[in-house]
């Protein structure tokens, strides 16, 4: 017997199902509210409290620190898989098998050119141009060049050869906006590279000389990958399903959400924690005094790479990545000053009473730019490596999204603004 809540307004009793989710998540569903009680409706900012679809790709529960793809904990993917293995798990559902991960490989190893036509994109580009405004713009620009994805509503094959497209010309695209801020030549997809190594490769290698693919580093990027692959309803996620209830093709959706992520709050705190452990370590490391300006209502300084909507005891993943932090500066002989201010900064905030009481412990961004910086990732390209890693989630989400043909997404308001009044000719105002 499933539950029914009950709301009391106005002397009348409204009966609201409940759903209930295969970890028993539970939701009380208001889809007939506006309706039954003639115009109410709910509000929530930032939707802290508010469901938005059901989803059957990701599982996290926020006070035990569990994420789960498809039912496979984050743990176990990211010491097993690769990541395209676990791209096609998000997005498809189920584990490759042996010839399934072979056909996808080989699809995604064969789309990693761009149009050449793209390269002047780059070069009108300035040398300082953010990489996630450039990525942003390419992707959309994908769009224009295979005008037959336009019609998102083709056959599942169109849809599935502009979801491989994707995933094989992210990294090109995002190696690219590197090397032109170098004002480098780009480095062409070598089909004999696997994934990251082929990335690497593309960002590293110069024309005088090839990348030497360190196996330290490629096992790092790859954990890294897998770790951002999806986290559920979260901003960016959020900002693809919208735009793709309207219809919009892929790329465009995809684009959206990468402008989404860029954000500070968001997938830019990766960017902005190793600003923030600069700025610490260039102040003369003094931990205690920038743990004081956190705090500091008046004072607009937050810990970058700390707190969480979800997680309020730990990110599983900021767990992981922590360990294999340690692992990628050991073996490639990096002693880092600004790790041993971020361990200082983690240690002194987890005891300090402000923290714990709001909950707030390191995030996934808090160590992820310590590793990119060892291997050579320039800041800037910190938040484009968390876009290549949550771009197998996007796609998943908008996918659902579109098979479950979920209704476009126009949310309600509450009008605070003037009442009717008569327009005033400008001579009286
Ligand atoms: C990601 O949603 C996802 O899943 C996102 C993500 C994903 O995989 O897609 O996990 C990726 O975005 C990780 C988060 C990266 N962002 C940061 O590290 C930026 C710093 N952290 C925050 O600004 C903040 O913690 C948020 C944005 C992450 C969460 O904000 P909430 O849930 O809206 O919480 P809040 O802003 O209402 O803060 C609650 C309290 C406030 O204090 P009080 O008003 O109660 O006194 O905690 C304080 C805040 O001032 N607070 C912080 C803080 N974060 C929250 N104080 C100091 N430093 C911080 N980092």
């Amino acid at each position: 017997m499933s539950e029914i809540a009950k709301l009391e307004l106005n002397g009348t009793t409204y009966e609201l199902p409940v759903i209930e989710g295969t970890e028993n998540e539970k939701g009380i569903d208001i889809g007939k509210l506006r309706g039954s009680t003639g115009g109410y409706i709910t509000i929530d900012p930032g939707f802290k409290n508010t469901g938005s679809t059901k989803s059957a790709i990701t599982y996290l529960d926020g006070e035990n620190g569990i994420l789960r793809y498809r039912g496979y904990s984050i743990e176990e993917l990211a010491e097993k898989a690769s990541f395209l293995e676990v791209a096609y798990l998000v997005i498809y559902g189920e584990l490759p098998t042996t010839e399934q991960n072979e056909v996808f490989t080989h699809s995604i190893t064969n789309h990693t050119l761009v149009h050449e036509d793209m390269k002047q994109f780059f070069e009108a580009y300035p040398a300082k141009a953010h990489p996630m405004g450039v990525l942003s713009s390419m992707v959309c620009s994908l769009s224009t060049f295979y005008p037959e994805s336009l019609d998102q509503d083709r056959d599942e094959e169109a849809i599935d050869l502009t979801i491989h497209r994707l995933i094989a010309k992210l990294p090109t695209l995002a190696a690219w906006s590197y090397k032109n801020s170098m004002r480098h030549p780009v480095v062409y997809p070598q089909n004999d590279l696997d994934y990251c190594e082929n990335f690497l490769s593309m960002m590293f290698a110069m024309p005088t000389s090839e990348y030497k693919v360190d196996r330290t580093v490629v096992t790092a990027l790859n954990k890294l990958l897998i770790l951002h692959a999806d986290h559920e309803q979260n901003c960016s996620t959020s900002t693809v399903r919208l735009v793709g209830s309207s219809h919009a093709n892929l790329y465009a959706s995809i684009s959206a959400g990468i402008s989404a992520l860029w954000g500070p709050l968001h997938g830019g705190a990766n960017q902005a924690v190793i600003e923030m452990l600069e700025q610490i370590h260039n102040d003369g490391g003094d931990v205690d005094k920038w743990v004081a300006k956190a705090k500091d209502k008046s004072d607009s300084f937050r810990l970058m790479g700390f707190g969480h909507r979800v997680y309020k005891n730990f990110d599983p993943r900021a767990t992981i990545i922590k360990v294999a932090c340690d692992d990628v500066l050991d073996k490639m002989g990096v002693d880092d000053p600004l790790l041993a201010i971020a361990k200082k900064l983690e240690k002194v905030a987890l005891e300090d009473e402000y923290f714990k009481a709001r909950n707030l412990y390191p995030n996934v961004d808090f160590y992820s730019g310590i590793i990119y910086k060892a291997i050579g990732i320039p800041t800037e390209m910190f938040t484009v490596m968390f876009s290549i890693g949550r771009l197998p989630g996007w796609i998943a989400q908008w996918k659902e999204m579109r098979e479950n043909n979920e209704p476009i997404g126009r949310p309600r308001q509450i009008y605070t603004g003037y009442n009717v009044r008569d327009y005033v000719s400008i001579e009286k105002r």
